[in-house]
């Protein structure tokens, strides 16, 4: 079988989610198994080409990998791909123009969430990329970790009767930087860079609601800034002017109530840093990042509320792990490898450009919604869909 090889210039790799998840675990990952295999069984190689702002940075990685290309000028670059796939890490502020400017170059192209810092933004790229005729694809990458692939198992198997509720817990304290350094960029504290949890966050719940139980109608929502003052990696002290946590109430399409906290000022008691815990009239589940827990409505125990005596159940001894029943591959990396698809051989792919504007949009009406104080509706009526993974999109905003 033939082996076709796509350039695929890397916009951003010198960050956190450029570096290890998208080039190393994904994209050299794919390079060293051999390619993407393709439904006739020829495979499609992937030739990366870095691009940054940092030469020195550039080439020490390029050298570090065996990666032959790498330029600081992206547009030296994008007039030497048409067809190529174009992948964006940067910064969020960074990410409309240069979108805009790989469509206009004839690009196909994958982007970190969120697509852009504004849904009107968003919305146009989406559009953009559709009349150029080009492929594109956005991060949906908690889809795919195992946790939530069993969650959506059991969606799809009827464990749940009907869903009413879902209840999320996401988060964990990033140090403010003074005596232990931030876990995460400073730039995420910054309202002006593109900061702020509801930006970051409500692209995933947007899409993870929407894939396992109906798209958003309504949303409430109480951003906050709990902590105002931060030190920056220099250890420089600066003003956090982006919301660190946010409190969300969403009424999905399916009748069911989603709350999701998302938060980087709490200490975790938790198993894992994201939780949701899903109740349904026959069934209840927890699905973490990798785990899930399910309990059935028959080995459901009958508390009684009595505060006078200590709690006789050990509550949560009487939930079942729900087994792997297959081999979950890096969350990233199996998105990559749909889109690779979808761009070679026309795979089918919801997770385009119009899907990764839902989610902006998503966070805008949520950011309105805390700024005003209310509940505010999702435009657009459109029918509940609980697409099958990687296959079908809703319909919000469309095209
Ligand atoms: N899918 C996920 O789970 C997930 C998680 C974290 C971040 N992200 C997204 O990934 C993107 C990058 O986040 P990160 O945490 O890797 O950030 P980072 O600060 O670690 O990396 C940002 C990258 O952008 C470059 N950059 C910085 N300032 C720039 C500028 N002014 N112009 C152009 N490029 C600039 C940096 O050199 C670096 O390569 C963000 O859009 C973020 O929302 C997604």
């Amino acid at each position: 079988m033939s082996t076709a090889v796509l350039r695929v210039l890397m916009n951003g790799v010198t960050g956190r989610m450029g570096y290890r998840q998208h080039l190393v675990r994904s994209v050299l990952a794919i390079r060293d198994q051999g390619g993407v295999q393709l439904a006739d069984g020829s495979r499609v190689r992937l030739e990366p080409v870095l691009i940054g702002r940092d030469a020195r940075k550039l080439r020490a990685m390029a050298e570090r990998h065996g990666i032959e290309r790498w330029t600081t000028d992206p547009s030296e670059a994008l007039a030497a791909s048409r067809g190529a796939i174009y992948f964006d890490g940067q910064v969020t502020p960074a990410r409309e123009a240069s979108i805009r400017a790989a469509i206009a170059a004839g690009m196909h192209i994958y982007t970190e969430k969120p697509s852009a810092d504004t849904a009107a933004g968003a919305m146009a790229l989406a559009r953009l990329a559709r009349d150029a005729g080009v492929k594109s694809g956005v991060v949906h990458d908690k889809l795919f970790l195992p946790g939530l692939i069993k969650l959506k198992r059991l969606v799809d198997g009827g464990f749940f009767g009907r869903v009413l509720s879902l209840r999320g817990e996401f988060g964990y304290w990033v140090f403010e930087g003074d005596w232990q350094s931030a876990q995460r960029p400073s730039w995420n504290y910054r309202a002006a860079e593109g900061g702020g949890i509801v930006s970051d966050m409500f692209c995933h719940w947007c899409y993870v609601l929407e894939h396992l139980f109906g798209p958003v109608r309504a949303v409430m929502a109480k951003a906050v800034t709990h902590i105002p003052h931060r030190w920056d990696e220099q250890g420089r002290p600066y003003d956090a002017t982006a919301h660190d946590a946010a409190y969300a109430i969403f009424e999905l399409g399916g009748g069911a109530i989603a709350q999701i906290n998302s938060s980087w000022c709490v200490r975790v008691h938790r198993d894992e840093l994201l939780e949701l815990q899903v109740d349904g009239t026959e069934g209840s589940a927890v699905a973490g990042l990798r785990s899930c827990r399910v309990q059935h409505r028959a080995t459901t125990p009958r508390p009684v509320w009595n505060p006078d005596v200590p709690a006789a159940e050990k509550f949560r001894e009487g939930w079942q792990e729900v087994p792997d029943n297959a081999e979950f591959d890096n969350a990233f990396k199996a998105q990559w490898e749909l889109f690779v698809r979808h761009v070679v051989e026309d795979a089918p792919y919801a997770f385009d450009l119009f899907a990764g504007a839902r989610g902006v949009a998503l966070a805008e009406l949520a950011l309105r919604a805390s700024a005003e104080g209310r509940r505010i509706e999702v435009p657009n009526e459109s029918p509940p869909t609980r697409p099958s993974l990687g296959w079908d999109s809703g319909r919000w905003p469309s095209r």
